[in-house]
């Protein structure tokens, strides 16, 4: 019994940093970000927006070009309420309102946002 306790304890110590609240570097975050772009089962943001980043192969032209993040949206939030539903600000959007429809986390749109802010 004892033996058993002591390794619950164990296993709950060394999950203590695992799991939703592990803390993750903007690095990590754009490299999510990044890859939740390009992947088409998942944001597949790169079959409508060009974005200049080399490893972007045949993006579509349905949308407009990311660029000019920073400049454009100096409110970052304004830019995330975009993602999260672009039918808000435009109720005929063909682009998906990847948050309202739940096609991606909350997490997964910070991450996305953080990629685009780049460019
Ligand atoms: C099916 C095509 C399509 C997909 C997929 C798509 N978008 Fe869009 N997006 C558009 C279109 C079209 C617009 C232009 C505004 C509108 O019609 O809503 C747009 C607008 C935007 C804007 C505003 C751009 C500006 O110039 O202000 C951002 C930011 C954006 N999309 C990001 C994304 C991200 C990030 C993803 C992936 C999660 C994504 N889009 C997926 C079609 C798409």
């Amino acid at each position: 019994m004892r033996r058993l306790r002591s390794t619950l304890w164990a296993m709950m110590a060394s999950c203590a940093f695992c799991g939703p609240v592990t803390a993750v570097t903007q690095e990590e975050m754009i490299r999510l970000g990044r890859d939740i772009y390009h992947d088409k089962s998942r944001g597949n943001c790169i079959s409508c927006h060009n974005i200049s980043d080399p490893v972007t192969n045949l993006p579509g032209n349905q949308g407009p070009m990311m660029i000019a993040m920073k400049q454009r949206y100096p409110d970052r939030r304004k830019l995330r309420a975009q993602v999260w539903d672009a039918t808000a600000a435009n109720p005929l959007s063909i682009m998906p309102p990847v948050g309202k429809h739940w096609i991606l986390s909350e997490d997964e749109i910070d991450a996305v946002v953080e990629y685009i802010y780049q460019y």
